[in-house]
C-alpha cells in the first residue's frame, strides 16, 4: 500500500483510467520484473517516487491476484546519488543458484540496469545490476558486488534473464541492448552473477531509433508443440510505425547461444531495409511502448505488459497527479499467416460479463453518415465487440468519447486496406505539438468483414482487429461529459454483422483516494 495519500480533488483526476493500472501519484514508464509467484502477479516499473515527470528512477510495485485488481505496495528498489534503477526483469531463483536465498527460503533476484551518476565510481556508464528478495518480493536488498556485468558502455541496458532448458544443460540467460548500436546482446550464466558472452542480433528492420527493452521466449506456432519458434521483442524510440516509441518482433530460432531471425526484411543492394509496413510491429498506436513479458505464468501463452504511452510527448499528458498507464494485459501466440507465424495478441483480464451487455445489434445497415446508438450504451468504460461490412462505403466505423465537436474515431478505410483510429478530434491534443494524430494498420478483410474488438477507458483507447492480428493502442483525452457512441460510414453504405457493447463502468469501482491503489 501506497503510505501517504493526497485527497486530490476529483477534477483533476477526470483521466484516471478505470480498467488499466496507474500509480496514486507520479509518473510511472516501463514495465520491469512482470512475474507471477505464489498466486499473484507483480507489476514493478519505472517509476519517479517524487514527481510527475520522468526523473529519480526506481522500480514501484504493485501486485494483483487476477491482472485486474492492482494494489499498490511500496517502492521496491530506490535509486540514490550512486544509480538510477532503470529497467530489468525478475527471477524465481528457485534452485538457490545466486546463494541469496537463507534457510531454504527461495529467492527472487531481480536483474536491473544501474544507470551510473557522473558522481560515481562508474560516471556515465550503465551495467547490469542484482537485487533480491527473501520475502516474495515486498522488500528488496542490492547486492553488495554490483555491477555484476559491466562492458564500460554509456547505453547496455535492459536485461530480460529467463531460465534456458536446454537439452543437456540449463542456464541462465540474459537479453538484452546495446542501445545505440541496434543491437541486442546475449549472455548466460550459472550464478546470476558471473555472465560470459553468448551472441548478439542486430541491427535488423526497424532501426529509426534506439533499440530498449527486448525479450525473448518460446512459442508453439498454431499451438503445435513441435513447432517451436523463439520469439525476439524489440522496442525502438524513435522509429515505431506510428512514430516515436514503438516496438517490433522477430520470429527465429534459438539455440541457446544465437538467435536467428526468419523474419528479417533483406536489405536492398542500396542498403537500405524493406519498408517500414513490412516489420512486424506489435502495436500500430502511438502508446504502446516497452513491451515485455511476464516471468513464471502457468501456461504456455506469454502475457505481455505495456507502457501505454510515448516519449515524443510523455512527459507532457495533461494528467495529474500521477502519469502514464500501463496497458491492458494481453496474452500472445503464433500463428500461421499467408505461411508466415505472426503474433496474435488478446487482452485478457478484463472480460465483460454476457448479462452486462448494453447493446446487441445483428444486421443492421449503416447509411451514410453518423447514426448515434441508443444512450444506454454510452460511456467512458467500455468493450466493444463489432463485425462490420464496408460494403460500398469508403470507411465504416465507431466513434466512441464522442460529444461537444469531439469523438475518436475507429474503423476500416477500404482504399488503404487497414484499420485506423483517428484520435485528431479526440478531446485535448494541444498540450503538446505531436500528439494530435491518426493511426493505420493494414488488415485485410475476412469474408468482406472487419473484426474489432475494442476496449475504451477513461483516457484511451485499445483496438484489436482481426482477432488481434494487429492492435492499435492510442492515448485519448476526451472532456468526461463525451460518452457518445456512433456508427458511421463515408461515400456509401455498410453494415453492423454484429455490435455488442458493454459498459464496464457498472462492473468496476472508480477510483477515489481512500482506496489507496487499486483502480479497478
Ligand atoms: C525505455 C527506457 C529504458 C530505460 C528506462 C529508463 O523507455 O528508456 O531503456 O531502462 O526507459 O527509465
Amino acid at each position: 500500500m501506497v503510505e501517504a495519500v493526497s485527497l486530490t480533488p476529483i477534477g483533476r483526476e477526470r483521466f484516471r483510467p478505470s480498467i488499466h493500472y496507474t500509480a496514486e501519484q507520479n509518473w510511472l514508464n516501463d514495465p520491469n520484473g512482470l512475474l507471477y509467484y505464489k498466486g499473484l502477479y507483480h507489476l514493478f516499473y519505472q517509476y519517479n517516487p517524487r514527481g510527475n515527470v520522468w526523473g529519480n528512477m526506481s522500480w514501484g510495485h504493485a501486485s494483483s491476484p487476477d491482472l485486474v485488481n492492482w494494489t499498490e505496495r511500496p517502492v521496491a528498489i530506490e535509486g540514490d546519488v550512486n544509480e538510477e534503477i532503470f529497467s530489468g526483469s525478475i527471477v524465481v531463483d528457485a534452485g538457490n543458484t545466486s546463494g541469496f536465498g537463507r534457510a531454504g527460503t527461495v529467492p527472487l533476484v531481480a536483474v536491473y540496469t544501474s544507470a551510473f551518476t557522473e558522481q560515481s565510481a562508474f560516471p556515465g556508464v550503465q551495467a547490469q545490476s542484482l537485487a533480491y528478495s527473501l520475502d516474495e518480493g515486498a522488500t528488496w536488498a542490492k547486492y553488495e558486488g554490483n555491477p555484476v556485468l559491466n562492458r564500460h558502455s554509456r547505453d547496455f541496458r535492459d536485461p530480460k534473464v529467463f531460465r534456458y532448458e536446454g537439452l543437456s544443460e540449463r542456464y541462465w540467460v540474459m537479453v538484452a541492448v546495446e542501445a545505440e548500436d541496434r543491437t541486442v546482446v546475449l549472455y548466460r550464466s550459472d550464478d546470476l552473477r558471473e555472465w560470459s558472452f553468448l551472441s548478439s542480433f542486430g541491427p535488423a528492420n526497424a532501426t529509426g531509433g534506439v533499440w530498449e527493452c527486448p525479450d525473448l521466449f518460446p512459442l508453439a506456432v498454431d499451438g503445435d508443440p513441435d513447432r517451436l519458434k523463439w520469439v525476439l521483442i524489440v522496442n525502438l524510440n524513435p522509429g515505431g510505425i506510428a512514430g516515436g516509441s514503438g516496438g517490433q518482433y522477430f520470429v527465429g530460432n534459438f539455440d541457446g547461444t544465437t538467435f536467428t531471425s526468419e523474419s528479417t526484411i533483406p536489405k536492398d543492394s542500396e542498403g537500405s531495409g524493406g519498408g517500414q509496413e513490412e516489420c512486424n510491429w506489435l502495436d500500430w498506436g502511438r502508446d504502446y511502448y516497452a513491451a515485455v513479458s511476464f516471468s513464471g505464468v502457468p501456461g504456455d501463452k506469454p502475457i505481455m505488459i505495456a507502457w501505454m504511452n510515448n516519449w515524443d510527448y510523455g512527459n507532457d499528458i495533461p494528467t495529474h497527479p500521477w502519469k502514464s498507464a500501463m496497458s491492458l494485459p494481453r496474452e500472445v501466440s503464433l500463428i500461421t499467416v499467408r505461411g508466415v507465424p505472426r503474433l496474435l495478441q488478446r487482452a485478457i483480464a478484463v472480460v465483460p460479463d454476457p448479462d452486462e451487455v448494453t447493446l446487441a445489434i445483428d444486421h443492421k445497415t449503416v447509411d451514410e453518415g453518423a447514426e448515434s446508438l441508443p444512450e444506454e450504451c454510452w460511456g467512458s468504460v467500455l468493450h466493444i465487440e463489432a463485425a462490420l461490412t464496408p460494403g460500398t462505403a469508403r470507411e465504416i466505423g465507431l466513434i466512441v468519447r464522442g460529444g461537444r465537436g469531439e469523438g475518436t474515431f475507429i474503423g476500416y478505410d477500404v482504399e488503404t486496406g487497414s484499420v485506423f483510429v483517428d484520435r485528431r478530434h479526440s478531446g485535448d491534443v494541444d498540450f503538446h505539438p505531436d500528439f494530435a494524430s491518426k493511426e493505420r494498420a493494414p488488415a485485410d478483410l475476412t469474408g468482406g468483414k472487419i473484426r474489432l474488438r475494442i476496449y475504451v477507458d477513461h483516457s484511451s483507447v485499445e483496438v484489436f482487429a482481426q482477432d488481434g492480428l494487429v492492435t492499435i493502442t492510442d492515448q485519448i483525452f476526451p472532456e468526461p461529459s463525451s460518452r457518445e457512441i456512433a456508427i458511421y460510414a463515408t461515400h456509401g453504405s455498410g453494415a453492423i454483422d454484429s455490435l455488442r457493447i458493454y459498459n464496464l463502468e457498472r462492473t468496476t469501482t472508480p477510483p477515489t483516494a481512500a482506496q489507496n491503489g487499486p483502480h479497478a
